[in-house]
């Protein structure tokens, strides 16, 4: 089995010039492959809302939805570095709700991180989240709990103005003391000058080549969740087609009697079978 994955190995990856990578996932079965698989870091995302739970958005999530979904990864995944996403509401109040909250996620589903959305303005809850000993990803550009404010899921940094902010936004998160931030859907010009303007690893969604790592929503990847693709999504799979195949033919098999055959029955003797027909 792999050694536990900590932060000082994603440094050493980083400093080394090794790319990180970064799934997300929300259940026991696609933790344990992802395990199998050697991705580094598994994100327990708020997007569950719209990948598992068929919602508009994320902001209908709860914490208490989100904590069987990290406690099944954690035990498909026991070595990733594992990060509990928080929530829309749950760290936006105040320091002391978002302490306590983030606290949830270490102590009920061993997670060994949270993320959280946000820039300047949250910066100061995240410095106490830190300060309460507790390992926060930063998480920038577009903000699926933001859209409201954004517009929509529309790509971020395509200005000068635009990436400044970016550049201020990702200081006050290394400042306030996150080991790393997550920058989503950015072009890979303003990632490049975000990387340049920290030191701390960056992990990039949809920002190109840029930064330490690679993240993909799991079921956009695997060509699970149709809805809508991101242009940042390469599908390494399409299980749409493939599970639509299979339960159609399953549906066809019972309509017509061609399943269960033989092969997937009981035997029983012959003698007690045929002492069972004069129950007939
Ligand atoms: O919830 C999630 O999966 C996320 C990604 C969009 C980064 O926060």
């Amino acid at each position: 089995m792999r050694k536990k994955i900590m932060i000082p190995d994603l440094y050493n990856m980083w400093h080394n010039g090794e790319p990180i990578t970064m799934l997300t996932a929300y259940d026991y079965p696609l933790a344990l492959l992802e395990e199998k698989a050697g991705v580094e870091i598994i994100l327990v995302g708020d997007s569950m809302g719209m990948t598992v739970f068929g919602m508009d958005s994320t902001l209908p999530v709860t914490l208490d939805m989100m904590m069987p979904h990290a406690q099944a990864v954690r035990r498909g995944a026991p070595t990733a570095f594992v990060i509990g996403d928080m929530p829309y509401m749950t760290y936006q109040i105040n320091k002391d709700e978002a302490i306590r909250n983030a606290g949830r996620y270490m102590a009920e589903a061993n997670m060994d991180a949270i993320k959280l959305e946000g820039g300047r303005d949250i910066a100061d809850t995240i410095a106490g989240i830190v300060k309460a000993t507790i390992p926060v990803m930063g998480h920038i550009g577009l903000t699926p709990q933001s859209i409201a404010m954004l517009g929509g899921f529309k790509a971020q940094g395509k200005s000068l103005d635009a990436v400044k902010k970016l550049v201020d936004d990702a200081k006050a998160l290394e400042q306030a003391g996150c080991f790393s931030i997550l920058v989503e859907a950015v072009p890979p010009q303003a990632m490049e000058v975000l990387e340049k303007s920290v030191n701390i690893p960056l992990i990039s969604l949809g920002g190109g080549l840029h930064g330490a790592g690679q993240l993909l929503i799991v079921h956009d990847m695997l060509g699970f969740f149709d809805r809508f693709t991101p242009k940042f999504v390469k599908k390494y799979a399409d299980l749409n087609s493939e599970i639509h195949r299979a339960l159609s033919a399953y549906v066809k098999d019972v309509k017509e009697k061609t399943f269960p055959t033989d092969e997937y029955c009981y035997p029983i003797k012959a003698e007690e079978a045929d002492k069972l027909k004069t129950l007939l």
